[in-house]
């Protein structure tokens, strides 16, 4: 079966720009994430547009509310027939239980977030959680495995870690990825789309280097056989 490990953020402000560049893409070779911003201006008809035109959609909504209301969330994520869902781990045990419930294993895969990456020390001391940032992800992943879900997003730099501790069939999908030559922008730590393979992601989320390229096909073919690269000699 063919599964794309590219994931590209379409973070547009509308629903013109994202199918624009949905059009210049290749669903063989990418995925594409719709989140907040664009579902909110946007809504559902666009994820079906999107899935029309044959990409399948990681909706990146972070569902963080009482299980009862993530619950009804997952289950309209689903219905609506997208690939992946994501839901907060520090929701805690019986709301990520109650995602899984609403979601059975098979056809949506329900992945959390662990700590968000904008979030340092002195972040987690104000809301009352102690330890480093690398511990608490550590804990949420355990949580999200421990509960059933698939996996977890998590920066490059954790990656191997996680790999380590969660084993081979947990899901890794991995934000902040630059190839050499292309401009950070706000990412602050970043890796290539190698490396963070080699690390043991499984899927890559991509935004600017792609959207913003001039030519984004040739750029999303170029980190796709960058990838498979890496893939054959693993
Ligand atoms: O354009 P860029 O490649 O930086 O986009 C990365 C995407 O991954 C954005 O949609 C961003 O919201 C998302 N993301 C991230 N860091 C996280 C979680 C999600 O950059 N920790």
């Amino acid at each position: 079966m063919n599964d794309p490990r590219i994931i590209v953020a379409l973070d547009f402000p509308a629903a013109e720009p994202a199918l624009a560049l949905a059009a210049r893409l290749d669903p063989q070779l990418c995925r594409v994430k719709v989140g907040k911003e664009l579902f909110t201006a946007a809504g559902p008809q666009l994820v079906e547009q999107l899935m029309r035109k044959s990409f399948e959609v990681f909706l990146d909504l972070k569902f963080h509310d009482i299980p009862n209301t993530v619950a009804g969330a997952c289950k309209a994520a689903a219905g609506l027939g997208v690939w992946m869902v994501n839901v907060h781990a520090l929701g805690g045990r019986k709301m990520l239980s109650a995602a899984r419930e609403a979601l059975p294993p098979g056809k949506t895969r329900l992945i959390a977030v662990t700590l968000l990456t904008s979030m340092g020390r002195d972040d987690l001391a104000d809301i009352g959680l102690s330890g480093e940032p690398e511990a608490v992800v550590q804990r949420l992943a355990g949580l999200a495995g421990a509960c059933g879900l698939d996996g977890v997003v998590c920066s490059a730099l954790e990656t191997a870690r996680l790999r380590q501790t969660m084993g081979k069939d947990f899901c890794l999908v991995t934000p902040g990825i630059r190839p050499l030559d292309v401009a950070v922008d706000d990412q602050q730590r970043v890796t290539t789309p190698r490396q963070a393979m080699a690390n043991g992601a499984d899927y890559l989320v991509i935004g600017r280097p792609i959207t913003q390229a001039p030519d984004p096909l040739a750029m999303l073919q170029r980190l796709h056989a960058e990838i498979a690269t890496e893939l054959a000699t693993s």
